[in-house]
């Protein structure tokens, strides 16, 4: 496939406009060719999204008539444990709650999440000025990149990151740099390597610990850094915390706001999606340096009205029971793990489980990219998993699996997909 670069200045991005419109079918739209209005030329630029490209190889089988295994997107097979659920279901009966939600959230969403911040982290916040609840964390991060960035801006992420990352970025027609990282280095950036010119330029530094895809974890000591740089060159620290009960070795993941100081630049995103397994409800919560968050609740007026009440209602609970909630789910992703490194080791191959998350993230065989295991696993194993370079360059010598089946399912579907280091450990 050809693609067209983009020469408008100030827009750093590497695709060009007819890649949408080709893109089509796989949406299911019109192909009809009217001249109406097309989309922006940013929007038309934005290259493919990975799981975009892997949805319709695994779309070719099933037309094929194959069944597929899915283990590519992080969307949890745990259901909501029930207590949440009820909580949904007498949020829904109370009519009182059917009109308009609270657009920047409720009373006791608020008072509930700043309690969960003191007993979980020991921090204190102003209630309601140092929180907004949003829907999801892929929300919060769009409207604040887009309440602060424009052409000409530059935000900071991780070579290997979430790639919703760049995409936020994107849409707002600033530049994204990608700090090299490396598993040496707990895929923790080296902050002072950043040339001087773009710490000047940059709006954001945005940082994902635990993280997705490599599931390494951080320390205070590396927050107290990043807080130290931020405050040095004026720059917002976002903390994506979004797998925050999701560590299943060592201490409990830290909030950036267990570091002195840390609220004068940053802003911390969680979200029940992980924790709790509400990625259906969609439910986020954005916390820190009130200025940031009256700035994301002046853009948020502007595009819709808040958080569904029955949201924010199954989110009051979540916070009030979040300790017993997450454990359960937690149980549930150690035995994934244990039955996916299980499965590979029943076809003699060794993989290590991450410390924390809900991926796991392998280093290809030798001899062999990130996209040959991925349509190899395809081809041969019914299997969708993600190449690595979807998160980034620096992804390009790994895999990432989803831990987003039952034990029994991931032991059997691990011991096929070990097949290609299986091989390049006999070759
Ligand atoms: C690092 C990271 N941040 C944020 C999100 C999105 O979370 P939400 O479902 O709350 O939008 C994800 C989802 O996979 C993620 O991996």
């Amino acid at each position: 496939m050809e693609w067209d670069a983009v020469t408008t200045p100030g827009v750093h991005l590497r695709f060009g406009p007819s890649i949408l419109w080709r893109l089509r079918p796989y949406w299911g739209g019109p192909q009809s060719e009217s001249a109406l209005p097309r989309p922006t030329r940013i929007l038309q630029s934005i290259q493919p999204y990975v799981f975009t490209t892997l949805i319709r190889k695994k779309r070719v089988l099933l037309d094929q008539g194959h069944r597929v295994l899915d283990l590519s997107l992080g969307s949890p097979d745990q259901p909501m444990p029930p207590a949440l659920i009820e909580a949904v279901a007498v949020a829904a009966r109370d009519t009182t709650g059917h009109g308009y939600p609270a657009m920047f959230g409720e009373t006791a969403l608020h008072e509930t999440f700043a309690a969960y911040m003191q007993r979980r982290f020991g921090v204190t916040l102003d209630v309601p000025a140092e929180m907004v609840p949003t829907a999801g964390a892929k929300e919060a991060l769009a409207h604040l990149v887009t309440a602060y960035c424009e052409p000409g801006d530059t935000m900071l992420i991780t070579d290997v990151a979430y790639p919703v990352y760049e995409r936020a970025v994107a849409s707002s027609g600033a530049e994204l740099v990608r700090l090299p990282v490396r598993e040496a280095d707990g895929f923790w950036p080296d902050l002072e390597a950043i040339p001087a010119d773009q710490a000047r330029r940059a709006k954001f530094l945005l940082l994902n610990f635990p993280n997705n895809p490599t599931g390494a974890v951080t320390t205070r000591e590396r927050w107290a850094e990043a807080v130290a740089y931020c405050r040095r060159h004026d720059i917002i620290l976002i903390s994506d915390i979004a797998y925050s009960e999701l560590v299943l070795e060592g201490d409990p993941a830290p909030s950036v706001f267990e570091i002195e100081g840390a609220k004068e630049v940053a802003v911390e995103i969680h979200s029940g999606s992980k924790n709790f397994s509400m990625a259906g409800l969609r439910l986020g919560e954005v916390c820190g340096r009130r200025e940031v968050i009256t700035a994301l609740n002046d853009y948020r007026t502007l595009v819709g009205y808040g958080v569904p009440t029955v949201v924010q209602r199954a989110g009051t609970f979540a916070f009030a029971h979040a300790e017993e909630l997450a454990a359960v789910l937690r149980e549930g992703y150690r035995a994934r793990f244990d039955a996916a490194v299980a499965g590979f080791a029943d076809a003699g191959v060794r993989v290590k489980a991450p410390p924390a998350g809900m991926y796991l993230w392998v280093p290809v065989p030798p001899g062999m990219t990130d996209w040959e295991v991925t349509e190899q696993l395809l081809a041969e194993e019914r299997i969708v998993i993600t190449p690595g370079s979807g998160f980034g360059p620096g992804g390009t010598p790994y895999i990432r699996i989803s831990m987003v089946a039952p034990p029994d399912v991931l032991r059997d579907a691990c011991r096929r997909a070990a097949a290609p280091w299986a091989a390049a450990a006999v070759g």
